[in-house]
């Protein structure tokens, strides 16, 4: 018998079988019970989410000689046809082939002859946005005056280019990536039904990769299992068959960035290449490090990670410590991209890698930013710096914590504010305290006059004399706002979620 590919074997066959996709699924089957189908449906999301194969349920539930509760029975003749793809009254076209455009053109005449086979018609047009104009207007001649019955079922991943006027006449569900566990659960059960031990982050790993879609990671599941021959499926099966470098290396490989080591970078470089890795695989990996990075930057622990694992990670602590900004983070994803798209060009080219690894290395120099010309923040930190050498380093950190803990005693959320800023030094009569474009907010409060003089109070009384206090931006010119938007560039808006 021929080898039929894990995600065709688990095409959901009744409605209660598809994952995720609640709202429709409920919707299609209660018009199915109460017999109130609609002529035409549009479903539009991502690949592999279940378009097609809610389209074959409601073509089955419609036609089937023995339905329950809107179900079809997956038994009678109808049935058992159309999940063989051999039930005349049951047409599917493809809009992406030639075939698919003359299949429309007949389509005028052929939906008003009576179905032959069953009880309804259902023509379920797939890739319906590469449908050319001539054919929606065939269509759309067809869908103003309904025959009776007759469905169509449009699937699209490009819901933009369908036409308005199409929009219009179709009743319309949008099908949503499936998360995370809705996948793992699945890819749990049919290795299970395959006699095969799936460990729990091997499954995160796989789902990962698959980005919403359950034909890719079932896909994915099938590559290993014809590679596998034991009966456990470790995280590290799945790093090999998909070619990818795991957290770990990446951490290691990028903390030797961070660290400016380059002959260490060279060599992790050179370690996965010659253990099979893809450059470009490769670059794909450490930039979608990168934008878990990013995420963690902005957002802290509101991020949704794709490579990192938890929160533990030890390169995050690493990152704030820093100071590490998100433009930096960008500039070194930015070049990632470059040099991916020139790899699509030159495969293999491993002197490629190697420049851009070692010109990420300028990236994340954290003192960078106090060479820049007009920056009056990095002038003062740099003033405060030369003038009050003894003040520098412990001595300031005791003081500042001693201050924190004094304006605490005083009012809390002056106490609040007062902490994300930083004291940078004491320049004769004045303390300058340093906030990152961030805690803009911070900043803002703590120059009124209420908290200015709570803080002003405390530093006279530890230091015994008359000091003012004066709050200024560190680092980047750049505001987070803007940052934020470079962000959903690169990534689209629905991977960053920006909560307030
Ligand atoms: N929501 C889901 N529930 C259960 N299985 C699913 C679901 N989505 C996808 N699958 C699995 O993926 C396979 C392909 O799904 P389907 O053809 O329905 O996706 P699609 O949305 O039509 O994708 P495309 O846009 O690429 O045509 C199914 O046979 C099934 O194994
Ligand atoms: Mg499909
Ligand atoms: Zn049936």
């Amino acid at each position: 018998m021929a080898y039929l590919a894990l995600y065709r074997t688990w095409r959901p066959r009744f409605f209660a079988d598809v994952v995720g996709q609640e709202k429709t699924v409920a919707a299609l089957l209660n018009a199915v019970k109460e017999n109130k189908m609609s002529h035409a449906y549009l479903f539009f999301g991502p690949r592999g989410t279940g378009k097609t194969s809610v389209a074959k349920i409601v073509a089955k539930a419609v036609n089937c000689e023995h339905p329950s509760a809107g179900e079809p029975c997956n038994q009678c003749s109808s049935c058992l046809d159309i999940n063989q793809g051999s039930f005349m009254d049951v047409i599917e076209i493809d809009a992406a082939s030639n075939r698919g455009i003359d299949e429309i053109r007949a389509l005028r005449e052929q939906v008003r002859i009576a179905p032959a086979q069953g009880k309804v018609k259902v023509y379920i047009i797939d890739e319906a946005h590469m449908l050319t104009m001539e054919a929606f207007n065939a269509l759309l001649k067809t869908l103003e005056e309904p025959p009776p019955s007759v469905i169509f079922i449009l699937a699209t991943t490009e819901s933009q280019k369908i036409p308005a006027t199409i929009w219009s006449r179709c009743q319309s569900y949008g099908f949503h990536r499936l998360t995370l566990e809705e996948i793992v659960v699945r890819l749990k059960e049919v290795a299970e039904a395959q006699k095969v031990l799936l460990e729990a982050d091997a499954a995160v790993l796989i789902s990962q990769r698959a980005n919403g879609g359950l034909r890719d990671a079932l896909s994915i599941l099938d590559q290993i299992l014809i590679y596998q021959t034991g009966e456990v499926i470790s995280k590290q099966d799945v790093l090999d068959v998909l070619g990818v470098v795991d957290e770990n290396f990446l951490n290691e490989l990028f903390t030797s960035i961070l660290i400016r080591d380059a002959e260490k970078t060279l060599y992790f470089l050179a370690t996965a290449l010659e253990q099979g890795k893809e450059g470009q695989q490769l670059v794909h990996d450490l930039s979608m490090y990168l934008r878990d990075l990013l995420l963690y930057n902005l957002i802290g622990n509101k991020a949704k990670f794709n490579i990192i694992n938890d929160f533990e990670n030890p390169v995050l602590q690493q990152l704030k410590k820093n100071h590490t900004s998100p433009r930096q983070i960008l500039s070194a994803i930015k070049l990632l991209m470059n040099t991916g798209e020139k790899l699509r060009f030159s495969e293999g080219n491993k002197f490629l890698l190697e420049i851009a690894f070692l010109e990420l290395l300028n990236f994340f120099h954290s003192d960078d930013h106090e060479e820049k010309k007009g920056d009056q923040a990095a002038a003062v930190t740099r003033a405060v710096r030369h003038n009050t050498a003894d003040a520098a380093g412990e001595a300031d950190a005791k003081l500042w914590t001693a201050i924190l803990a004094k304006v605490k005693e005083q009012k809390i959320p002056t106490h609040a504010l007062l902490s994300q800023g930083r004291l940078a030094g004491i320049k004769e009569d004045t303390a300058f305290i340093g906030f990152r474009k961030g805690y803009k907010f911070h900043k803002e409060r703590m120059d009124e006059k209420v908290n200015k003089d709570i803080l002003e109070n405390v530093l006279k009384q530890l230091l015994n004399r008359e000091i003012k206090a004066r709050f200024f931006f560190l680092s980047d010119e750049q505001s987070n706002d803007y940052i934020i938007n470079k962000a959903i560039e690169f990534f689209g808006e629905d991977i960053i979620e920006i909560k307030d």
